[in-house]
Order: structure tokens, then sequence, then C-alpha cells
């Protein structure tokens, strides 16, 4: 390592990446400390530009000890989820030079060299949108990239597994599947990429981030209680996912939303089924999950055809898909119809991400969501209850690509100077 007498030298990478929802869902380890499933998994990545996590690492010889801030706020690294990423990244280091700046690092110097992390999701972390799987798939790539990792994105993939089971699927964009493998090693539970975002990209999603005061049983300890406990997790595991699996590929394949939507429908259903099925249940829907279900299941039946898939991760968050903008406009127009922003919300902090949307759907004002008539499938056979409040807000988006090195560096979040967060 040269520049080792006088400490000063600082050198970062920054990355971006997306978070993803599954429509064939992850429940369920069969290691928990390797953090292997029992079960393959499907899902879509979203656009980083609304959701995605954004992560700074930096190396220095003058850093004493490894830190992390997330969001602002110091983090302990102690835990075993970010030493295992830590740790397998170090081992596959390489030497780094940087003519420019005059550094020199050898493959074995890393060893001794301490990180500072700076990490900052564009979205809330605590509102149960897997912030967890960009973060920790964006750790993983940004730490590849700084030591100069040249190990494939599979491998990447099943160490960002190792922070966060989901993370690995963040590793692409478009379509993925996190495929559970059979080594006792984890070497083969890695991400692959089914097909890129461009592939099928007339989709459009909507996420209904609900409100919700409830405290949540965290996905870790729900996962655990539902392997333990649930007959329904064992079947679905065994039976159930296999052939979806194979039927939600053909799908995408072929463009096939009505047998997508039906698979990512009845997917997410069973997933809660499960957690019913758990002793003691588990709730992670609320009555507006539920409320949102029938909205969608009374449009989709009253058409004949599938218009939107829904899904639900552990909390009750909706995750719409739509087959086109058309309909995703349909879709608003039904949501704020029910769910319209509280007095004094203005539209622009209630609906984010692509807010094109909105002149699709005709709702550029409060007055125009006040004046919406009521579905025509609603007619008489609910009372139009609305529901405001319901919703904190909802996030109109897409899907995406995978992690992007942001070689700016305006764009760190590193000050290159002290190596502290900016
Ligand atoms: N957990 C939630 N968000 C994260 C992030 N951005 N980086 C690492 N861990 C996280």
């Amino acid at each position: 390592m040269t520049g080792e007498s006088e400490k000063s030298w600082i050198l970062m990478a920054t990355a971006r990446s997306p978070t993803n929802i599954a429509v064939i869902k992850y429940w369920g380890k069969r290691d928990e400390e390797l953090i292997l499933p029992v079960n393959d998994s499907i899902s879509v990545t979203l656009d980083p530009d609304h959701l995605s996590a954004t992560t700074t690492v930096a190396v220095s010889p003058s850093f004493e000890q490894d830190r992390m801030w997330l969001n602002g706020k110091e983090i302990s690294l102690s835990g075993g989820r970010y030493q295992n990423c830590l740790r397998e990244i170090r081992k596959r280091a390489r030497d780094v030079e940087d003519e420019k700046k005059g550094i020199r690092i050898q493959k074995d110097d890393w060893n001794n060299l301490h990180v500072h992390i700076a990490s900052y999701n564009n979205f809330p972390t605590a509102a149960g949108l897997a912030s967890s799987a960009a973060g920790f798939a964006c750790l993983v790539f940004a730490l590849a990239k700084l030591m100069n990792v040249k190990e494939e994105y599979g491998e990447l993939s099943s160490i960002a597994r190792q922070g966060s089971g989901s993370a690995c699927r963040s590793i692409y964009g478009g379509f993925v599947k996190w495929a559970m493998g059979n080594n006792p090693d984890g070497s083969d539970s890695i991400a692959i990429q089914l097909a890129e975002e461009t592939h099928w990209n007339d989709l459009f999603i909507v996420i209904a981030v609900v409100s919700s005061k409830q405290k949540e049983t965290s996905s870790t300890s729900g996962m655990r209680e539902s392997v333990q406990t649930s007959a329904l997790l064992k079947y679905r595991a065994e039976t159930v996912v296999p052939s979806r699996v194979l039927k939600i590929e053909e799908a995408i394949r072929d463009h096939d939303f009505a047998s997508f939507a039906r698979i990512t429908c009845a997917d997410s259903n069973q997933f809660h089924a499960i957690c019913l099925d758990t002793t003691p249940p588990i709730f992670y829907m609320n009555d507006t999950s539920h409320r949102i279900i029938s909205l969608v299941e009374r449009w989709n039946q009253s058409e004949g055809t599938l218009q939107v898939a829904y899904t639900f991760d552990a909390g009750p968050n909706a995750v719409m898909i739509a087959p086109n903008r058309q309909a995703a406009a349909l879709l608003l127009q039904r949501l704020l119809f029910y769910f319209p922003p509280p007095q004094d919300t203005d539209l622009t902090s209630y609906i984010l991400g692509d807010k094109s949307i909105l002149q699709e759907a005709g709702l550029q004002s409060v007055e125009g969501i006040e004046a919406l008539a009521p579905p025509p499938e609603s007619k008489d056979k609910v009372p139009r209850k609305k529901f405001a409040g319901d919703i904190s807000y909802f996030i109109c988006t897409r899907i995406g690509s995978g992690p992007k090195l942001l070689a700016d560096e305006n764009q760190a979040l590193i000050d290159p100077v002290n190596g502290l967060p900016k």
C-alpha cells in the first residue's frame, strides 16, 4: 500500500440499487445462518428513480474502524448480516490502483483497511417497502466496485443474500428469480435475471402505502414461526411453488398478463394464508389492505378479465401491477375515489413517483378527485363509504434497472476530505 505514511488519502465508490417486489413470495428459511430459502421466488425490480438505496463506501488508512451511517444516523455494524457482506467481499478483494491519486492497494491490504459506509434511501425506510433489499444489494455492489471484486453477478447476489434474503434479487433489473439451490453451503442459492426491464415495459405499478401504527412481526421471526408451525408452508414450498414458478416464467416470457396477474394474486393470498396458519397467527394485512383486495377483485370480476394484479409483502402496503398506463389510470381513479387525500393534503404529496399518470387519469387537482364518479362495478352493491386518511400516499412507478455505479463524485454521500457523511 502506498501513501501509508501520509495517511490522508480516501478512495470511494458510490452506487444506487433498486428495491424489488416478489410475485412468488420468499417465506421460510431452511438455513437461518446462510439465509437459504425453502422455495424459489420471483420478483420484479422497481424503478430506482422512485425506490432505491444510494450507498457510498470509502476506504482510508486513517479510518480506525468500520462505520456506517443510514439516512444520516450512525448505526452499528456489529450485526452478523453486515459482517457477512463485509467478510465475503473482503475475501474476494483484488489489487487496486488509482494513478491520478497515487494510491496503490494490494489484495492483502484490504484486511487491514477499514471502511466508512453512508447510505440513503429515497423512500421512507420504515414504510415496509423492502428497504433492506435495496440497501444490502447496494452495499455489496458498491463494496465490490471499491475493492475491484471481479466475481459474476450471481456470486454477488449470493453475498447480498447473506445480508438480507430478498436483497439477492435486487442485483438485477427487470424480472428476477432467486433459485433456492440445493447445496448445503448455499453456493447455488443465487439470483438469475429472467428478463430485462425493457422486456415488458408496458407494465405500470401503483403502491399504496397504508397508514399503520401497529408494530408488525419482523419478517425474520415471522418466517421462523411459520416454518416451525405451518403445515401449509411445507405444502406450498413442495407442491405449489414449483409449478407456479414454471407458469409465471412462461407468462413473463409471453407477456401473458392474465396468467401473470392470476398467479401473482394467488401467491400473495397463499403467503398471507400461511401467516394465518402460523401459531400464533400473524396478521400483516389490515382492513385497508382487505378493502384494496375487494376493490380490485370486484373490478376484475366485472370486466371478466384481470385488469390489475395485487401483491402484499409482510405488511399492509398494497403493490398493484397494471398491464399499461391506461389500466393504471383507471386503477388510480378507483383508489382515489375510495381513498381520497385527507383535507389539506395536496396532490403532489399524496401521489409520488411518476405523476404523469395523474394526467392520464384526468386527476390534476383535489377538486378532480372530489368529482370522481363511483366505479361502475360498485353500483348498488356496497355503500360507497370513503376512507380518507387510511392511505399515507401512493407511489406510481415502473419496472426498473439493476444497480449502477455513480461515477460523478458530487453524488458521493461521504466527504472526500474528512471521510464522514456530507
Ligand atoms: N436497511 C434499510 N435500508 C438500508 C440501507 N440503505 N443500507 C443498508 N441496510 C439498510
